[in-house]
């Protein structure tokens, strides 16, 4: 595997392959690997012979008073874990190989911007289409691979794809867990032992909604009021959002259906943490 900083070597790298008629798959992440990471290289191996993971703190995507400076970053793990997972190609650009300091387009998304990470994180998804359309401009894969973990961005950018008439097929893998249901995330590295143990909390209140729908429950109001129950039992827990949506529209869904998803978005102390599933997963 190769580590490569710029954008033009990116590009001389991606066409080599291309020239020998391999087919280009892309995996971009912020890094601070984990199991969920690698498991969207194991899908981008099976479907490319080129796969290239891109490893980029995307400043753009952070609010004024996130995390971006205290993001976890280890570069050194980072490359021996995308090697060993097949990686063929690590871009780790800086932010100023992807934005030049007189940058003056975005990408805005529109109607999904507002809505559940959109509406608690301004200006959220902009910056996560913005990063993710010029990685697509400087890869040109003809894959990309996202994670179901973020539901909502993973249907963002669907819609990008669709909307900007991208030549890339979008693959979204399920979610990777803990053995006790935590979805593997960096962020999960903030927390205490003790929060650790207190986040399960996510995975149990959508468990829990789907064991309601699973015993007959329709009532969307119900079942998102048994979810948020478990979250609520924890005072230090505290909920940002834990809704049932239509799936393809992420609008909140007028009647429980079984490929209805609910979305949950929940601060463990000071680490706000998102988890998702399918009602009908119970
Ligand atoms: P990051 O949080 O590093 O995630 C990179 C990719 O890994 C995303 O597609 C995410 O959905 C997926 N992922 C994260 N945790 C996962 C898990 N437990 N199981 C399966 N997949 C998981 O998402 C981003 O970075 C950024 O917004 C990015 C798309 C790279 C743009 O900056």
């Amino acid at each position: 595997m190769d580590t490569v900083a710029e954008v033009a070597e990116v590009r001389r790298r991606v066409a080599a392959a291309r020239a020998e008629g391999r087919r280009v798959g892309l995996v971009p992440t912020m890094g601070f690997l984990h199991d969920g990471h690698l498991q969207l290289v194991t899908r981008a191996r099976a479907e490319c012979d080129f796969v290239v993971m891109s490893v980029f703190v995307n400043p753009l995507q952070f609010g004024p008073n996130e995390d971006f400076s205290r993001y976890p970053r280890d570069a050194a793990g980072d490359a021996a874990k995308a090697a060993a997972a097949g990686v063929d190609l690590l871009f780790t650009p800086g932010v100023a190989d992807m934005y030049s300091g007189d940058a003056s387009t975005v990408v805005v998304p529109t109607g999904l911007e507002e809505r559940w990470e959109g509406a608690v994180r301004p200006g959220h998804f902009r910056g996560v289409c913005t990063v993710v359309a010029k990685l697509f401009n400087i890869v040109q894969p003809d894959a990309a691979v996202f994670g179901q973990k973020d539901f909502q961005q993973a249907t963002v950018i669907r819609a990008m794809v669709r909307d900007l008439n991208f030549a890339i097929a979008v693959a979204v893998v399920p979610t990777v867990r803990e053995p006790d249901g935590l979805a593997l995330s960096s962020r999960n590295s903030y927390l205490s032992a003790e929060e650790r143990l207190r986040a399960r909390a996510l995975h149990a209140a959508l468990r829990t909604a789907a064991a309601a729908y699973a015993a007959g429950e329709r009532d969307v109001r119900a079942l998102e009021a048994a979810g948020r129950a478990v979250l609520d039992a924890d005072p230090r827990t505290s909920v940002d959002y834990f809704a049932v949506v239509d799936p393809a529209t992420l609008e909140p869904a007028a009647a429980a259906r079984a490929d209805s998803v609910v979305l949950v978005a929940a601060r463990v102390g000071t680490t706000r943490l998102i988890d998702n599933a399918t009602l009908g997963s119970g």
